[in-house]
């Protein structure tokens, strides 16, 4: 038997899976997030111990005796989230996360070097990373600064309450800032941009590799019969990537949830910083992967349908009849779906969301028309910032809430004029990858190479060129309205 675990920003939800990777079992525990200030975004690490202990006891309620017989276990988390330890192996303060935007001019400084950053990192230096949230730390927590013992990330602080050991791997490490991608390994003249060394960093495994064994203590609290190995795992979008199958080319897969993103694996290292594409290292050895990342995507029609007051199923038949007229959809409103800001394509966290072309006709389900639409040209953004270095993705599966309408499914294809797939959905995709990857430590296994196979496809939808050439049209106004919301922010 085999254990995912992935620590997300909401909830730690984790599945217990048997050799034919059926899925014997799942629990979930929710997360709380602290926004101290404006742009502020911490977890107490405590938070995400207690939901994980809570967690197992689950697992090991619904099937005890498939739990106790767990060979290995595998992390996956959200990413780029720092997390500070000490010398006695304490945390120093709460966890920066992933879209906590207080770093945005230390970015400028990270970068401010006499070699090319980006270039090694392979990334721009965005606010969301963990470094430059780290050289905030040293301008205004000098204190804290000075306790640092290791640098790690959210599910390698999970890692380190269950096993003791300090690892991580490639596809987290990614998103750090601190990695030599090309090479896969940590980068001495990037940590020092952060005023660290090797010595603050764990040490760096692939994905499918062992990084220790559960503590005795945990062991036999649970009750488990071996001593149970822990896998290297994956970042969240890496670890739903292994939950699908997806480590080839040709392979993609765009999801529409809180964020909005299209994922798509590389065989070399590539990157297109021009366009804030993330370039990271796959979990799986010698595979890198190309990722556009919307910050704002299925929560602005949450948003929008908040604000308006109808249900998000009422507003998406409303659009659906809506979309049926082209002379509705060429007078409708557009949306910026910027609502926290935008990494891919413009890197810019103080960006904002906005309506234009409002006419006092202008109803609700024009407006969610606009909202559908704005985060659908959002998703060709990254597409297009992607294809611009890599085109070899044929295949693209649709995941995440936004992709449980069929509606929306049907307008991207459209768009993107490419044949969409929807597999069957699970909210523990990512769970179930770094299950998948766990495997590759169960010497019984022999063939390894079937473990992380690709998910079967429920339903195919193709592109309809009756609106192509209009959505196009859109699209190009669209476009240009980024820079007059810029000008508007930088009068204000
Ligand atoms: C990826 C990213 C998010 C977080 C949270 O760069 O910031 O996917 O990992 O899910």
């Amino acid at each position: 038997m085999f254990i995912g675990i992935d620590l997300g920003t909401s909830s730690v939800k984790m599945i217990l899976i048997d050799y034919e990777q059926n899925i014997l079992a799942t629990s979930s525990t929710s997360l709380t997030v602290q926004n101290p200030k404006d742009g502020f975004s911490e977890q107490n690490p405590s938070e995400w111990i207690d939901a994980t202990v809570e967690c197992l006891e689950a697992l090991k309620l619904k099937k005890p005796k498939e739990f106790s017989e767990t060979i290995s276990i595998g992390i996956s988390g959200h990413m780029h989230g720092a997390t500070l330890i000490d010398k006695k192996g304490s945390v120093i303060r709460p966890c920066i996360l992933w879209n906590d935007t207080r770093s945005h001019k230390e970015c400028l400084e990270f970068e401010n070097q006499r070699f090319d950053v980006r270039s090694l990192s392979g990334n721009i230096t965005m606010p969301g990373f963990t470094a430059p949230k780290v050289n905030w730390l040293k301008k205004n927590e000098q204190e804290n600064f000075d306790k640092i013992f290791k640098v790690l990330l959210p599910k390698d602080y999970l890692r380190f309450y269950l096993t003791g050991e300090y690892y991580s791997e490639m596809s987290d490490a990614s998103g750090t800032l601190w990695l030599d991608i090309k090479k896969r390994e940590w980068s001495d003249q990037l940590l020092s941009c952060s005023f660290l060394e090797q010595k603050h960093m764990p040490t760096l495994v692939e994905g499918n590799q062992e990084t220790g064994i559960l503590k005795n203590t945990l062991k036999n609290k649970f009750k488990f019969k071996h001593n149970v190995k822990v896998v290297g795992g994956a970042g969240d979008n890496a670890a739903a990537a292994a939950g699908m199958g997806i480590t080839e080319t040709k392979q993609s897969f765009v999801s529409l949830g809180t964020s909005g993103v299209f994922f798509t694996p590389t065989k070399d290292f590539l990157s297109n910083t021009g366009d804030a594409v993330h370039s990271f290292c796959h979990c799986l050895p010698n595979k890198w992967h190309l990722m556009s990342v919307m910050l704002s995507a299925s929560n602005c029609l949450d948003w929008v349908c908040s604000v308006t007051n109808t249900s998000i199923e009422q507003s998406l038949k409303n659009v659906e009849s809506f979309y049926s007229d082209q002379y509705s959809i060429s007078n409708a409103p557009f949306f910026l779906p910027y609502l926290s800001g935008e990494r891919t394509p413009h890197n810019d966290p103080h960006i904002r969301g906005s309506f234009h072309s409002i006419k006092t006709t202008t109803d609700a389900t024009q407006l969610q028309y606009a909202v559908i639409e704005g985060v659908s040209f959002g998703i060709l953004d990254g597409v297009n910032s992607i294809a611009k270095v890599n085109n070899d993705f044929e295949n693209i599966f649709m995941v995440g809430g936004g992709s449980r309408s069929s509606f929306w499914i049907k307008f991207l294809s459209t768009l993107l004029n490419r044949k969409l797939s929807v597999c069957e959905q699970s909210e523990f995709g990512a769970a179930l990858g770094v299950a998948r990857l766990s495997m590759y430590l169960d010497d019984s296994i022999s063939d390894k190479n079937k473990l992380i196979k690709e998910i079967k496809v429920s339903k195919e939808y193709k592109p309809n060129a009756i609106n192509f050439d209009l959505l196009m049209k859109r699209y190009s106004i669209w476009r240009d309205l980024y820079s007059s919301n810029k000008k508007s922010l930088l009068t204000t």
